[in-house]
């Protein structure tokens, strides 16, 4: 088929901003995404989108869990930094954040964070260069109440960019 991509209509699509957590024989790591949404109701289920090469794909490979926080419109880039721009390989994500272990043994972040919930990997589909993972919701809670993060505030009033191992990069033409 002859194709015609405006590739300005992907700028058009919503998303939230969570961090993504998992933990593998003692070790724990956690990244930025904004491919997080609940595909059933009953039973609950989410699905989350994450890059080949990142750390935190290796630990839900090998563990089968996976956490995510729901991220509140005031956390800073300072925070903010380290999960969507540093691989976990290269540093400790969790030295300086507050966290409690959940269920699963995910590390479960509670600053910036309005709400978590913890899955269970029942699928996967292989994209090339991500992975879709599709979880049961094995445990939710709400941390607190608040206004979360949506992508487009974190573009458009914290000026923050998309690296390159996100699903939603834009090379520069
Ligand atoms: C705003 C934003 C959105 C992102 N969305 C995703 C995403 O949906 N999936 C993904 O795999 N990476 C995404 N990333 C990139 C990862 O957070 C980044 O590659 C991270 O450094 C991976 O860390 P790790 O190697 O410790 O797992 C995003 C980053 C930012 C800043």
């Amino acid at each position: 088929m002859e194709q015609k991509i405006n590739r300005s209509v992907f700028r058009d699509l919503s998303y939230g901003l969570y961090i993504v957590t998992s933990a593998d024989e003692g070790r724990l790591n956690g990244q930025v995404i904004n491919t997080l949404i609940q595909v059933t109701s009953e039973p609950p289920r989410v699905a989350i989108i994450i890059n080949k090469k990142n750390f935190t794909h290796e630990l839900i490979l090998k563990s089968k869990v996976f956490s995510a926080s729901v991220l509140e419109e005031s956390t800073p880039m300072t925070f903010l930094g380290p999960f969507g721009f540093r691989s976990g390989r290269d540093i400790d994500k969790f030295s300086k954040v507050a966290f409690k272990e959940g269920v699963t043994g995910c590390p479960l972040i509670t600053e910036h964070t309005l709400s978590v919930l913890e899955a269970e990997v029942i699928d996967q589909i292989d994209l090339g260069s991500h992975t879709i993972f599709v979880g049961n919701v094995v445990s939710s809670e709400v941390v607190k109440e608040g206004t979360p993060i949506t992508y487009q505030y974190y573009h458009q009033v914290l000026k923050g960019k998309s690296p390159p191992n996100a699903p939603t990069y834009e090379a520069k033409k």
